[in-house]
């Protein structure tokens, strides 16, 4: 459940329990307030007849004058009776506002009221019967305490809706702080979030874009010493190729030579051991021209990535017979040399990895144009990734990866399904090239 959610939910239930309260509150107070009133009315009644009858009363014309001087009364009624119990006269209770809804009536009225006071006329013995009636009162009461609940309540409406807006707002800015943090994650630091509004949440949105700004700076400054690093590592390799070249290559030829002599000598003995020589040097001479391809990529590349990969592919060929390999490169491709670079080193790692881990039955390589830039895939049918294949001494696959993602592009390595690898790298075109 979201916090958002727990918390609003927490709210409105704290504020229907609060509605409650003061809605039971109310009803024991109007309940009291009615009581009292129908109380306190009836027994002023009650008091005034009784006055009214201590001073001399002679005639059943001052009685009905008592009884009549309570018409009008809200809570009382008063009702003059002969002594046959007939009604001579009755006062009616005043105005009765719009009465109040059953329930409420059964709640609040209080135990009824009621008087008899005998009256000993000479000739005319009577009664003065009073009644409380207390439905004025409740439905008095009844206006008030719904006004009050009423008001309650819109306090309460009022509170969740400015609750709820001051919440969708924070929660807004949380959730598109989320959804920076995730492009963070994924490498994207030119995200940036809007640093108006609150001041808390403003200094959070400065805090981000702060980070994101740092981030992208030292990201920068990684992908230039990568390429450094790159740089200093091709350097590196073409120098040990010149001095395999330069320092090993001519004192091989020359034993070459002095085995060729040795081999046509006289004695059967030296030319027994300068055959075995001539073999031995022959084989190290093929083993060094195989080092110097691939230390000096560069040199390959000079006709070009079609050649480079076709002498790669007939490198292989020759070692792996049983491997079928293809390759679909489509002519002119838009490549600067280091994407040109980074696309063979790439074929050619694959190439590795894929002899030297799956025993495949095929290869297949394919470098094409796409909307996004140079697609370079190489795809095997052998025994696929395991999960063992990874860290220290693996090396092919990292460096694969660095030098696609200093070039800003994207690199993917995958079983296939059914069997094999897909090894594949989006190389994005040069601006230049772009806008040629
Ligand atoms: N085409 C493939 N088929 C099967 N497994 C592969 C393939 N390519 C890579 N792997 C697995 O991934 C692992 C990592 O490959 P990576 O090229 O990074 O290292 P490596 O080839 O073992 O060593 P090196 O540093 O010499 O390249 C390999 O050890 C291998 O287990
Ligand atoms: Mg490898």
């Amino acid at each position: 459940m979201s916090l958002q959610f727990r918390v609003l939910g927490s709210i409105a239930v704290l504020l229907v329990l609060a509605l409650l309260c003061g809605g039971t509150l109310l009803l024991l107070h109007a309940r009291s307030v009615a009581e009292l009133e129908v109380h306190t009315a009836f027994r002023g009644a009650e008091r005034s007849i009784r006055d009214t009858l201590q001073g001399n009363v002679e005639h059943t014309v001052t009685l009905r004058q008592v009884v009549a001087s309570f018409e009008g009364q809200r809570h009382v009624r008063a009702a003059l009776v002969n002594e046959n119990g007939r009604v001579i006269v009755q006062s009616q209770l005043g105005h009765q506002k719009s009465p109040a809804p059953g329930w409420f009536e059964n709640l609040m009225t209080p135990p009824p009221l009621a008087s008899r006071i005998p009256i000993n006329l000479p000739g005319f013995p009577c009664v003065v019967v009073l009644t409380s009636d207390p439905r004025n009162e409740i439905a008095e009461v009844w206006d008030n305490a719904r006004n009050a609940f009423l008001t309650m309540l819109a306090f309460c409406v009022a509170t969740m809706a400015v609750v709820s807006l001051a919440f969708a707002y924070a929660f807004g800015f949380l959730r598109r702080f989320q959804a920076g943090l995730q492009e963070v994650a994924q490498g994207r630091y030119d995200v940036r979030l809007d640093t108006k509004g609150a001041p808390e949440l403003a200094a959070l949105a400065q805090g981000f874009n702060h980070m994101t700004q740092r981030l992208a700076a030292f990201s920068d400054s990684n992908q230039r010493l990568e390429r450094q690093i790159q740089n200093i590592q091709e350097e590196e390799r073409a120098g040990i190729a010149r001095d395999l070249h330069d320092e090993v290559g001519p004192y091989l030829f020359a034993i070459q030579v002095d085995a060729n002599s040795a081999a046509k000598s006289a004695d059967p003995k030296i030319r027994e051991l300068g055959g075995t020589i001539r073999d031995a040097v022959l084989h190290v001479q093929r083993h060094v021209s195989d080092i110097l391809r691939q230390l000096r990529p560069a040199n390959d590349l000079e006709f070009g990535l079609q050649a480079a990969i076709a002498d790669l592919i007939l490198f292989w060929s020759r070692r792996y017979p049983g491997i079928h390999f293809e390759s679909a490169i489509t002519p002119g491709l838009q490549l600067d040399r280091r994407s040109e670079e980074a696309a063979f080193r790439i074929v050619q790692e694959s190439l590795s990895n894929a002899v030297r881990h799956s025993s495949p039955q095929a290869i297949r390589i394919v470098i094409a144009e796409e909307a996004g830039g140079v697609a370079v895939c190489v795809e095997d049918n052998g025994g696929g990734l395991k999960q063992s294949g990874t860290g220290l001494g693996h090396m092919g696959l990292a460096g694969m990866e660095d030098r696609v993602r200093t070039l800003k592009g994207r690199f993917t390595v995958e079983n296939l399904e059914g069997q094999g690898v897909r090894v594949r790298a989006l190389l994005p075109r040069p601006r230049e090239l772009e806008d040629a």
